[in-house]
């Protein structure tokens, strides 16, 4: 998100624009948390994770008094333009005050879910597979070693997105997610053809919005069907934090930079994504009332090679 919010600075101030960050989210506008960004306010940190503006879940301004609140706020502060950086909850927000004509608002996805409509890729995800991924070739050390079975419980609430992707390049034995029904019986004869042919460990990565109710469940029947000795890793904020990937600091970079070039030519309601290598825009409304799917493509070529 850093390199979201340094390329907004650079390219408002690159078009003598006066830049506001807002603190804590829709939260930091209700209470006019506010501070001006300069072009060195901003200088190292596009290597740093999370964001400096800092983030809040705001069940105020789910509501029509907490929104009135910040509309006064964002009048007072007499901002032309609002930049939306976030996943579909943000969005949400950013809705209503474009549609309440209160002010003009672009969205810019960042969620390491990867579940936004209207884009490929968000920020951040590609850093949160990417610690996965090591976090797996280090626990294969030991599933090797000890010849285990380990279960690898990865983010992304409802969606398997990180989880698919994680257990692709990590060369998961098998990857449990919301978006396939899951059936143990398999997984456990997959397990069982796995050792005949003299396979000594294996991982299994399941994302923690698969519906079979998390890694311990899952380690506890495949511990009773198989008798294996299994383990269980849950990865959880390990995969929000660090210095984010070149992709990230890229994506983030170019994204924030059009979010502002949309502003000055006059065009919002808009999140701006990638599609492929290009930059796209699609209505922000967009982004929750289409759920982006998964790739059945990739999750069988995953299956395939695991085997
Ligand atoms: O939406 C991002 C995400 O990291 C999800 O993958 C996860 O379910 C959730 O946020 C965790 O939220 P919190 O940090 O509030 O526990």
């Amino acid at each position: 998100m850093n390199a979201a919010i340094r390329a907004v600075v650079r390219t408002g101030v690159y078009h003598g624009l006066e830049v506001i960050g807002i603190r804590r989210g829709f939260a930091g506008l209700i209470d006019g948390d506010v501070e001006e960004l300069r072009a060195t306010s901003v200088s190292g940190i596009i290597n740093k994770g999370g964001t400096i503006l800092r983030t809040a879940r705001c069940s105020e301004f789910r509501t029509k008094k907490g929104q009135k609140k910040a509309w006064r706020k964002i009048e007072k502060a007499g901002l032309e333009g609002l930049i939306v950086i976030g996943g579909d909850g943000s969005f949400r927000g950013a809705w209503c005050l474009e549609k309440a004509g209160k002010t003009r608002v672009v969205g810019v996805p960042a969620s390491i879910d990867n579940d936004l409509a209207g884009t490929d890729m968000s920020i951040g995800f590609d850093s949160a597979v990417n610690t996965a991924v090591q976090a797996i070739d280090r626990i294969r050390d030991t599933a090797a070693s000890h010849e285990r079975l380990f279960i690898v419980e990865v983010m992304g609430r409802n969606s398997g997105f990180i989880a698919l992707h994680t257990g692709l390049a990590g060369g998961a034995e098998d990857i449990l997610i919301p978006e396939t029904e899951t059936d143990l019986e398999k997984t456990c004869e997959m397990l069982e053809r796995g050792r005949l042919r003299g396979k000594l460990s294996s991982i299994i990565v399941v994302a923690e919005g698969d519906e079979c109710g998390g890694a311990f469940r899952i380690a506890e029947e495949v511990r009773a069907r198989t008798g294996y000795e299994v383990r269980v890793t849950v990865l959880g904020h390990l995969q929000r934090g660090g210095a984010p990937t070149a992709f990230d600091r890229v994506l983030g970079s170019r994204l924030g930079s059009m979010a502002v070039e949309l502003l000055v030519k006059g065009k919002h309601g808009k999140m701006v994504g990638i599609s492929g290598s290009k930059i796209v825009t699609s209505t922000i409304d967009r982004v929750w009332k289409h759920r982006k799917k998964i790739s059945m493509g990739i999750y069988k070529l995953a299956l395939e090679l695991a085997t």
